[in-house]
């Protein structure tokens, strides 16, 4: 059986410095993003969505990143889910991307805001039809008896769907996560690992920190 206290790797292949990184940090992020995608990690846009319910409970699930700038990160979801009702009671959020395989995690902190329907609709079209039927089909988070009736409500979806055309659920689309801050942390030797911190002020510009690791 493994040892967990023997499970060590020793970083430090890379170095990220407060000068050298770019002011604007969704643009450190494209790079960022860029060479996650040029190294061929699996799921590069995975990041787990920390949100808080009523009772101050924390909860974190994986949801993929559709579009990025300026204006915040961008995921798709059921509003009516466990997270979307969270999120309809407390839209502070947290998105973390544990990009493990290169040393490297981006954490994301801010609000989320509601993407347009327009934004959504566009979205939504360009999904596969099994997938917009999926949308249709699961009253995410919900109890269910049996996967066998997400299966015929999958075949009633497509039975009443067969022309292709398939609407956007209004209980559907996208929420933007608008950042307060981003830290990017890489991994450094002896654990001198690199945290930069990046903090938005009031008026819009972003002040740049180094975080001990
Ligand atoms: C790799 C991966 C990607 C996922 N992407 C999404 C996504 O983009 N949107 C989504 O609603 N759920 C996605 N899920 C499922 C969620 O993790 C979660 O099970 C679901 O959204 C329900 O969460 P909730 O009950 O907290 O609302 C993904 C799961 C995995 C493992």
């Amino acid at each position: 059986m493994a040892d967990l206290g023997d499970l060590r790797e020793e970083y430090g292949h890379d170095s990220l410095s407060e000068d050298s990184v770019h002011p604007n940090p969704v643009e450190q992020f494209r790079i960022w993003f860029d060479h996650a995608v040029d190294k061929k990690i699996p799921e590069p846009n995975a990041m787990s969505l920390a949100t808080v319910d009523e009772t101050g409970q924390p909860w974190q699930r994986t949801v993929l990143l559709k579009a990025y700038d300026d204006k915040g990160f961008v995921f798709y979801t059921n509003y009516e889910s466990r997270k979307g009702k969270q999120l309809a009671h407390n839209p502070k959020t947290c998105v973390l991307f544990p990009w493990i395989q290169l040393e490297r995690q981006v954490i994301v902190t801010g609000s989320v805001e509601r993407v347009s329907t327009s934004e959504s609709l566009k979205y939504f079209a360009s999904r596969p039809f099994g997938s917009r039927l999926g949308a249709w089909v699961s009253q995410q988070s919900s109890v269910v008896s049996s996967r066998s009736i997400l299966l015929a409500k999958f075949e009633e979806m497509k039975n009443k769907f067969k022309d292709g055309d398939v609407p956007l659920p209004s209980f559907w689309g996208g929420y933007r996560i608008v950042p307060d801050t981003i830290e990017f942390w890489l991994g450094g030797k002896s654990r001198i690992h690199d945290r930069i911190f990046y903090r938005k002020a009031s008026d819009g510009s972003w002040t740049i920190e180094r975080l001990a690791p």
